[in-house]
């Protein structure tokens, strides 16, 4: 188990290179599944959560490889064990996202239920909704879901909102299911995000046809066959936000190359209200902090509103804001592990319901904190970057699963940040 030690404040300068994205790579890698041969992906990024969902297309049968350049291959020519494994789903949700391109392939699949998350509830009834509807049989057993469609998928129309709205992996499942089922399909409240568009994007040059990529309604015309590809994912909106930060945070200017700020225009929005400089350059842009943080009102939602995945790294910026923030966290309304983290570092942060009270200080100081999950660790890596004496971060393989090498990368910037095994 690594931990952090991370001296602050300092101020960051240069540019930094934005990763392939870690949410689109996941169910594209899934994809590969629907496409019987070697598929090439590009731009997918060294992370902990890639390797466990390559550990899951092993398990199924696929060969994977990496090449130079964050390339991997897949050949899924054989997939002989059509079962996603509890010792794997367990560790990375996104696992169940092989459960739609499996029954598409294999007219079966059983993948281990997810179980439970420290973001909170996590539920994949829409999922299994979904796919009953494209009339895959299910049912539970021993905490796997065991879906059977002997004689193939038949295309519908299909409303997939929820109680939060769209959602993202469901509507990854429920896409590439439809790809290789009979007739038309209509996903109606599909989640829009970038991610679940290169998805598309992807399964078109797979061979299948989708259309109303990016807007809630996908239609999907069933093809008999997809076949291997060769694809580039997009740059992490979610990683390029948090160099964001990490700029803000810090009173400084970075460059930001590979990053698309049409992904991100609810960020930059709330970035350029709160006194910070995003100017878009070439294929990136440069950020800047000079004055003090103004105060924001945040409500994170489905794309293209405010990201659920940046709220922890916001709530860092805003907590040393000149006055009161609020962050209203309608996703995932449990996702608040960071708050008490970033109260021992001297911030004031007050929960009530699914909202937190930021109460913007001068300075935060140094403190030993606990990573409880991905976004909330690298909410405190920004919070040591600019707190007064040395934060020392423990259980950093959170950070690993969504940040490749991240005091390797900030470290360059101006960072003083060692990893330490223990
Ligand atoms: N929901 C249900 N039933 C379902 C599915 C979802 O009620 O069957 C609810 C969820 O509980 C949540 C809301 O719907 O309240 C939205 O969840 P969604 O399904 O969209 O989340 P996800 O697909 O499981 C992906 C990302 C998350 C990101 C969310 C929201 C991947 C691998 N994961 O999860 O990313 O927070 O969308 O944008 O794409 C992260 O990268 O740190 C991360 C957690």
């Amino acid at each position: 188990m690594d931990i952090f030690h991370i001296e602050g404040p300092v101020q960051l300068s240069g540019s930094v290179n934005i990763n392939g994205s870690k949410n689109a790579s996941l169910p594209i890698m899934a994809a590969t599944i629907l496409a019987p041969g070697k598929s090439t992906l590009r731009a997918v990024p060294y992370l902990s959560d890639i390797s466990v969902c390559g550990k899951l297309l092993s398990q199924l049968g696929c060969k994977l490889t990496r090449g130079q350049n964050d390339e991997l291959s897949i050949d899924s020519t054989v997939i002989d064990n059509p079962v996603g494994e509890y010792e794997i789903v367990r560790r990375m949700r996104a696992g169940i996202c092989i459960l739609g391109p499996l029954l598409a392939r294999c007219g079966r699949a059983e993948v281990s239920m997810p179980g439970g998350c420290a973001i909170g509830d996590r539920p994949v009834d829409i999922h299994i909704r979904g796919l009953r509807e494209l009339g895959a049989q299910i049912h539970l057993k021993n905490g796997y879901i065991i879906a059977e469609a002997p004689n193939g998928l038949k295309g519908k129309d299909i409303f997939l909102g929820g109680p939060f709205g769209s959602t993202v992996l469901g509507t990854a499942n429920v896409l590439m299911a439809a790809t290789l089922a009979k007739g038309q399909t209509i996903i109606e409240s599909a989640a829009c995000e970038p991610e679940i568009a290169d998805l598309a994007n992807c399964l078109n040059k797979m061979g299948a046809k989708i259309t109303g990529i990016g807007s809630p309604r996908l239609i999907i015309k069933g093809v008999k066959q997809l076949q291997p590809v060769e694809f580039e994912v997009i740059p992490d909106r979610i990683e390029a936000g948090t160099f964001m930060i990490a700029a803000a945070i810090t009173s400084s200017e970075l460059r930001l190359e590979n990053c698309r700020l049409n992904d991100m225009m609810a960020v930059v929005d709330r970035l350029r209200n709160i006194g910070v400089t995003v100017d878009a350059e070439n294929h990136g842009c440069v950020v800047t902090r000079k004055c003090s943080i103004k105060t924001a009102d945040i409500t994170t939602q489905p794309y293209p509103g405010f990201p659920t995945d940046l709220q922890a790294q916001f709530m860092a910026l805003l907590a040393l804001a000149e006055g009161n923030s609020v962050i209203i966290e309608k996703i995932f309304p449990d996702r608040f592990m960071h708050v008490a983290e970033l109260n021992r570092m001297a911030a004031n942060l007050r929960k009530e319901g699914p909202a937190v009270i930021v109460a913007g200080v001068k300075k935060l100081i140094a403190a030993p904190v606990m990573a409880s999950d991905l976004r909330a660790s690298a909410a405190l890596v920004l919070a040591g970057l600019a707190a007064e004496g040395t934060t020392i971060v423990s259980r950093v393989y959170h950070i690993d699963r969504g940040y490749e090498k991240i005091e390797e990368r900030l470290n360059p910037l101006g960072a003083k940040i060692t990893r330490q095994s223990i």
